[in-house]
Parts: structure tokens; sequence; C-alpha cells
């Protein structure tokens, strides 16, 4: 039996909370035994902002690392959009290191939709939860098509939400991963994917919340005799005297005909013939510009419209934890969601959840998809028999049963792999 929990411990003044971590304590134990299987259920809310919302399911998928410690929350029907969240005790990140975590396994084979979390504030009402609602932070991968994988990170300040400007890859395989965002007071960022950092740097820098610091001066001209040409002809390099540059010359041998009549067909030109000696056409050599003076760089000056903001990124009331998502195929199981103030601590959770048992998982996983494959060569095979029987069946004595069967087309094999 499976539970999710979620704790808001105040544990050495760290806020954190804590979900689906059996691992930690006591407290931890006493809730497992408590909770039954669709405890989940009534720690998240599904938003009624849409009838038509997919539904959840907890499950460990077709492969794990431990069939109950992988359970987790999974998108469960295909193109469809969802939206579910948890509450816990309002929280701020002012003067405090936001750490926000979790994992997301793409079973499926993901081909469009979202993996990431988004964090709200109190003031959101769960029930009508959809795509606009107002939220601080969007983390996690979002993939849509060949090489549209990149992990959000999209920060809410004065109104308008800012998209991080660095590009950060995410991982597209059928594995588990871990997603970690850390904002820090000091207004730096890094994010990690399987405990490794993979982006870092200022909050100001990466994304575009206030004006450049420094910008070009408008008064700087570039000086009219800046010499930026890096190569030059040379000016001492001369043509020789002897240098032939005509490609063909009048025929020396050749000689008026005795009977032209300049008066009537013209002054007479002999014909023309390749000169040997032709070199082709002159040209100085290429020397490098002694006056070079590189390329004009325009100064740059204090942005006057810059003023430093030591408030980015600071929430207050942070207070809800939702999953509003699209997906195409669905089957991305979400877990380990973790929020706290302490970077070593979640990096802990993480070694101890997913890191632990991502070596098995992928040994089932190698398994399974080798399994998958032969199964579907089997059935592939067996078609190809079936139709050659048909072929020699020219009376048509044999019943045709499965021709219109859906579930024989190669396209659904999918689903019936499923069902199995
Ligand atoms: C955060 O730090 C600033 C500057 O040191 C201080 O004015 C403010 O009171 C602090 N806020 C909290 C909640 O500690
Ligand atoms: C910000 O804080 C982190 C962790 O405390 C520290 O490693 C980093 O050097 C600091 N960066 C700046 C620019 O102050
Ligand atoms: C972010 O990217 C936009 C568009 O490419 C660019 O105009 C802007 O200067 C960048 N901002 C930062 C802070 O690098
Ligand atoms: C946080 O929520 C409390 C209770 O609703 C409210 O009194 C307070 O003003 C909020 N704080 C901020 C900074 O929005
Ligand atoms: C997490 O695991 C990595 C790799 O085994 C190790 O280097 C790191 O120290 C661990 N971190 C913590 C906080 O336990």
């Amino acid at each position: 039996k499976k539970y999710k929990m979620l704790l808001l411990i105040s544990l050495l003044g760290k806020i954190i909370l804590l979900f689906c971590f059996s691992q930690i304590s006591l407290i931890c134990c006493f809730f497992f035994l408590l909770y039954s299987t669709d405890e989940w259920k009534k720690r998240w809310v599904e938003s009624k902002h849409r009838p038509d919302y997919g539904k959840f399911q907890l499950t460990a998928g077709k492969f794990y690392g431990d069939q109950e410690k992988d359970k987790g929350l999974q998108t469960s029907e295909d193109a469809k959009f969802y939206a579910l969240s948890t509450r816990f005790k309002p929280f701020s990140n002012e003067n405090e290191t936001l750490v926000v975590q979790f994992s997301v396994k793409h079973e499926q084979g993901i081909d469009c939709g979202g993996g990431y979390v988004k964090l709200f504030p109190a003031t959101l009402n769960q029930e009508d939860m959809h795509s606009e609602s107002e939220y601080y932070i969007m983390f996690g991968p979002d993939i849509c098509g060949f090489g549209n994988n990149k992990v959000q990170v999209i920060l809410h300040y004065q109104g308008k939400y800012h998209e991080n400007n660095k590009t950060i890859k995410c991982r597209i395989n059928k594995d588990t991963h871990l997603y970690t965002l850390i904002i820090r007071p000091n207004a730096t960022y890094e994010v990690k994917i399987d405990n490794q950092q993979v982006a870092t740097g200022e909050l100001e820098d990466d994304w575009q919340f206030l004006p450049p610091r420094k910008i070009k001066d408008p008064y700087a001209r570039k000086p009219r005799k800046w010499d930026e040409r890096l190569q030059i002809e040379d000016p001492e390099d001369k043509k020789p005297e002897d240098w032939e540059d005509f490609e063909y010359i009048p025929d020396p041998e050749a000689k008026k005909p005795d009977d032209w009549n300049e008066a009537m067909d013209g002054e007479w030109e002999g014909p023309l013939i390749p000169n040997l000696k032709y070199k082709g056409q002159w040209k100085p050599r290429i020397i490098d510009n002694p006056n070079y003076q590189g390329e004009w760089i325009h100064p740059e000056i204090d942005n006057p419209k810059y003023k430093p903001d030591p408030t980015i990124c600071h929430y207050y009331n942070i207070s809800v934890l939702g999953l509003d998502l699209w997906q195409v195929k669905s089957g991305s199981i979400f877990d380990n969601f973790l929020l706290t103030n302490d970077e070593e601590f979640a990096e802990e959770v993480g070694n101890k959840t997913w890191g632990i048992r991502k070596d098995i998982e992928k040994q089932w996983r190698e398994l399974y998809e080798e399994m998958e494959k032969r199964k579907q060569e089997e059935e592939a095979k067996k078609r190809k028999e079936e139709e050659e029987e048909r072929e020699d069946d020219i009376w048509g004595l044999e019943k045709e049963e499965n021709e219109e069967d859906p579930e024989e087309e190669p396209g659904n094999s999918d689903r019936q792999k499923d069902e199995l």
C-alpha cells in the first residue's frame, strides 16, 4: 500500500516541506501506517476550472527501483490538461535559500508535454487553478518536438513572468531524473539535474528582470580615421616594367590583304592570337596593415535606468505546489517533491530517493525494453504468417477474424502493452 505525504516541519528553524520520503523519521513512519492508498487524494486538490482535466494515478509505473517507494503521481490520459495542487503552511524565502526539488520519469517516451511544477501564493483558489493562475515559480522540463527540450525556470517579478535566458537542456530518456532549483539570498541561482550542476550564475544576468547594468555610450562615435582593415595592398609593390597583361595580341604574321579597300571596308585590323607571355592581371601583394587599430569597441557607460534590487525573487506566502500541465502522450510520474532552505539536505534527500534506486530502475528499464522489442517482433511475425495464410486461402474458406481489429494495428501496440 502506498501513500504520499506532505509534512511541514520546522526543524532547527528550517522550513522543510517533505513529501513521500519514508526514510525520514518516526513521524513519517507513523503517518505511513495511518494512511490508506487513497490518502494522497485528500492532500491534492483537483481543479474544476475545466470539466475535462486528465486524472492522476498513484503508481511506480512499468519499471522502477522499488515498487512501493517509487510510486508517484502519474498522468494517465493522453491529450489532456492536468491541474492538481497541494497546499502547505505559507512561508517566505526572504533572506533565505529556496530549494525546489522533485523527480519525474517520462516512461511513456514523452513527445510533447510539461514535466514541471509551479509554486503559487496562498491566495490561489486550488479548485479553480488553471494555466493562467498567477504563480511565483515554474520549474522543470518542458518538451515538445525535436530539439525542443528545455528546463523552464520562469520567475515572477513585478507583475511579469521572466524566462531564463540561458538555455538548459533537459533529459528526455525514460529514466527518472531529479530536478533541483536553488535560489539564494545573494541573488545567485543554481539548477541541478540528477544532483549535477547544469547552470549557475546571478539571477540578474540570466533573467531580464532589470534594465542592463551597462549601455553603449550614446555620445561615443567611431573616429573617422579609425583603421579596421586587417590587411591592405602593399603600397610599395609596383608592377614590373615587362609585365605582360594583354591576353591577346595582333598576329605579327598577318598581313593586310592586297585588295583591302579602306574607303569601303574600314580600317584593317589583323586577327588576334593568344599572348604567350601573358601573366594575368597584375595585383599588388597583400600585407598586414601596419596601422591596424583593431575593431572599434563602442565604449559603455553605467545605465542611468539601472537600479539594483536586492528583493529579486523574494516571494511571500508561498503556499501551494501545483502540477499544471498539458500532455499529448501521458505517463509521466512525479515524485519526491521537496521544498527546503537547505541545499545540502536537498542533495541528501535526492541521493536517498532517486540516487539509491536509479541503477536498479535502469536495469529494469533495459529489460523491459528488451521484452517489448521481442514481443513486437513476435507479433509482427505472427501477422505476416497470417497474411501469407490468407493469400494461400484463395477460396476464402477461412474466417477473417482479426482483419478489422484495431488492436492489431502497429500504432496501437503501445496501448496493448499497457493493458498487458
Ligand atoms: C532581510 O534582510 C534585510 C536586510 O538585511 C532586512 O532589512 C530584513 O528585515 C530581513 N528580513 C527578514 C524577514 O529577516
Ligand atoms: C552566494 O552564496 C553562495 C552560497 O552561500 C556562495 O557560494 C556564492 O559565492 C555567493 N555568490 C555571490 C556572488 O555572492
Ligand atoms: C536575454 O535575451 C534577450 C533576447 O535574446 C536579450 O535581448 C536580453 O538582453 C537578454 N538578457 C540578458 C539579461 O542577458
Ligand atoms: C501573507 O498572508 C497573510 C495572511 O493572509 C497576509 O496578512 C500578509 O499580508 C501576506 N503577506 C504578503 C507579503 O503578501
Ligand atoms: C550525494 O551523492 C554524491 C554521489 O554519491 C556524493 O558525492 C555527495 O556527497 C552526496 N551528497 C550528500 C549531501 O549526501
